[in-house]
């Protein structure tokens, strides 16, 4: 298995992928908009070749078995850190889960991070994901947690 960043080559295996964790995360999320499924394709092409976002993925042969996407984001003016990096997507196929994909994954988005400068890495979870959680908190000792509640 091995992890590198992924280039426009990757863009069909890819686009399976995210279209994988937008179907498993819309049907845990009812906020997600359905018809957003049409976008991924264009938005992944845009992603791949803008500098300021990255997608790494793990590959077993030919097969890319999981990936993580991320991006450069801006902070209110109020914050000193103004620019930190946001990781929109992680996500290990069925089968390749519990084997330390996701952390080799979070590796790579941290050291491209600290490439960028960028001295935040900010992810969204939900309360009910354990798995994600269990990783999280391995992974990161210092951390600060923002609660989205629905009304
Ligand atoms: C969350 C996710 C990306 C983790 O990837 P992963 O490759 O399974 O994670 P790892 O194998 O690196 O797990 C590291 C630790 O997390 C825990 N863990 C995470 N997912 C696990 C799973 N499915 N089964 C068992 N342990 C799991 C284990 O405690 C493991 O610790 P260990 O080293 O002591 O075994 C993966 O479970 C997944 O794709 N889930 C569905 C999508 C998702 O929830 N994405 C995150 C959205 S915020």
């Amino acid at each position: 298995m091995r992890i590198r960043q992924a280039t426009v080559d990757d863009y069909p295996q890819l686009l399976k992928l995210k279209q994988e964790f937008f179907d498993w995360e819309s049907g845990t999320d009812d906020r997600i908009d359905p018809s957003y499924r049409s976008h991924i394709g264009p938005r992944l092409g845009r992603d791949l070749r803008r500098d300021t976002c990255a997608y790494f993925v793990a590959q077993e042969g030919k097969e890319l078995t999981a990936y993580a996407g991320m991006e450069v984001k801006k902070s209110g003016q109020e914050y000193r850190t103004r620019k930190y990096a946001y990781i929109f997507h992680l996500y290990a196929k069925n089968g390749h889960r519990g084997k330390g994909i996701g952390s080799q994954l979070l590796t790579a988005c941290m050291a491209w991070a600290r490439r960028q400068g960028l001295k935040e890495v900010h992810i969204k979870v939900h309360a009910f994901n354990k798995d994600a959680w269990r990783l999280y908190k391995k992974r990161f000792k210092d951390y600060l947690m923002t609660l989205i509640a629905k009304t």
